[in-house]
């Protein structure tokens, strides 16, 4: 790797061996750690985390379930953290773990990383964290993402990533005059109301929609990860049918490359946008600065219509999230009384650009861009995925280890490749194949490893060689226990 590398992703993965390998995953028996070994890691729990439970069992009589983040680990309980530096969180018994679950993603260049941390400081002193009225890190904070992203030539700061899809289709309705969005079968873009559809495993249309009424995803369409045959015939179909305002993509896959996309899939979207008059949205909630200070837009070299934030648009701050591209498109979010010219797509929100929110996520992306973050991270996921292909080899497992540079996927147990594909396989399989990867969460969270569901990881900048080998030598402790 060079110094000049400006990406994450050293090398793109063989996208046809993924899908080879977790095929042959997925069509043979759970591989498990051995019963004797998984009561061990569970009286881990008992033993060191009294604390954790306490809290957390206090916290369900005034919280339903007793966590707050869809991300927080359940099994066999929720741990509380108390400390957050450098690759490292502390929980409320003062155990320490090495941090993969980066929070989702939103944090490139560490936990806690006290440069930024300054900046916010210094700006609740003078201003606060909210006016209500412009502050100057707006400013600073759309250009310099304009700098990272040519294509977003105009940003507007909303709450979330959820929040920021949501104004995207609104947006591009408004631009197209078109209705129906096509999302991939599995990609995750938020809670929104039309959002949750084929939401985690393809085909599944509206089956986690509950409370939603059947009209708010009327004009929602998925089509099977990387089937662009099956994308072209919906823009057919939809052009006697009140036509395709957009296409959502995840630029590196659904579910920040579960399924993963072959190289040219964003560049045969892109022309299947042009030539149906939809606009392109690439959902960079996860891969924005984290590729890269230019994002997936940059590595992949496609110019979107529109662009999601999310995450590390505000280091790992609060209200993470933001819509930027086309200035033609963009004017339909025009703010502040009477200042919607025009045909307005109407979005908003109290705190959204707030000064600390902004002040974050410039001084995040400026030391992203000075120190390197996003390589250094992307080396340390290349570090830890050939390290996990090694033991794994090594054990001879049936394992699938993949990164894109620090978005690294560990999949043991394979459940997120069932699909409607094989039905039989989804409903009877799936359960357990869930219930797998739980177990593999809390060994090794047990073993000190905190990965996202116990199938995902992030690294960030804090991850030295020295991090991620004691890493790997604790996942090897657990996957030395699998049962053979
Ligand atoms: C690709 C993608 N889009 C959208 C979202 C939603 O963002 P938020 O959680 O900020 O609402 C997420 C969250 O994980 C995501 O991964």
């Amino acid at each position: 790797m060079t110094q000049s590398q400006q990406y994450a992703i050293s090398q793109y993965p063989d996208v046809d061996d993924i899908y080879r390998r977790l095929d042959a995953l997925v069509r043979q028996p759970m591989r498990r750690v051995r019963d004797e070994k998984m009561q061990e890691y569970l009286a881990y729990f008992d033993t060191k985390c009294t604390r954790s439970k306490k809290l957390t069992d206090e916290a369900k009589r005034f919280i339903p379930g007793g966590v707050q983040h869809n991300l927080a680990f359940n099994h066999p309980f929720p741990i509380a953290i108390e400390k957050a530096e450098g690759a490292y969180l502390w929980d409320a018994d003062g155990n320490q773990y090495i941090d993969f679950l980066q929070a989702g993603a939103p944090i490139v260049l560490g936990n806690n990383y006290a440069p930024v941390r300054q900046k916010v400081i210094e700006l609740l002193q003078t201003c606060g964290p909210v006016t209500g009225l412009f502050h100057e890190y707006e400013l600073k904070l759309a250009e310099l993402v304009n700098r990272f992203m040519p294509a977003v030539e105009m940003f507007r700061m909303l709450g979330s990533g959820t929040e920021s899809v949501m104004a995207a289709i609104r947006g591009a309705r408004v631009f197209t005059g078109k209705k129906k969005i096509i999302k991939v079968g599995g990609a995750y873009h938020g809670w929104s109301d039309s959002m949750v559809y084929g939401m985690h495993i393809p085909g599944t249309g509206r089956m986690e929609a509950k409370g939603i009424p059947a009209g708010a995803s009327a004009n929602t369409q998925e089509f099977y990860p990387n089937n662009l045959g099956a994308l072209k015939r919906k823009l057919i179909f939809n052009r006697l049918n009140g036509g395709t305002a957009a296409v959502i993509v995840e630029p590196v896959g659904p579910e920040s490359g579960t399924r993963p996309v072959p190289f040219e899939f964003n560049r045969k979207v892109r022309q299947l946008c042009d030539e149906f008059g939809a606009l392109l949205i690439f959902d960079e909630v996860v891969t924005g600065f984290r590729l890269g200070m230019g994002g997936a837009q940059g590595y992949f070299d496609i110019k979107p219509d529109l662009t999601i934030f999310g995450k590390c648009i505000t280091g790992g701050y609060p209200m993470a999230g933001g819509i930027g591209g086309r200035a033609e498109v963009m004017k339909c979010f025009a703010a502040g009384i009477g200042g919607g010219t025009g045909e307005r797509a109407y979005i908003g929100g109290t705190l959204s650009a707030n000064p600390l929110s902004c002040v974050a996520g410039y001084y995040a992306l400026l030391e992203m861009e000075r120190t390197n973050a996003p390589v250094i991270a992307g080396q340390a996921g290349d570090r830890l995925t050939r390290g996990l292909q090694d033991i794994i080899a090594h054990r001879k497992l049936p394992y699938v280890v993949y990164n894109q540079g620090s978005i690294i996927h560990l999949e043991t147990s394979g459940v997120m490749l069932l699909d409607f594909k094989n039905p039989i396989r989804l409903f009877k399989e799936m359960k357990p194949r869930k219930n797998m990867i739980e177990e593999m969460g809390a060994a090794y969270m047990a073993n000190g490893l905190i990965t996202l569901a116990g199938s995902r990881m992030y690294t960030s900048m804090a991850d030295t060689d020295a991090v991620i080998d004691d890493a790997l030598s604790r996942f090897d402790n657990v996957l030395s226990n699998v049962e053979g």
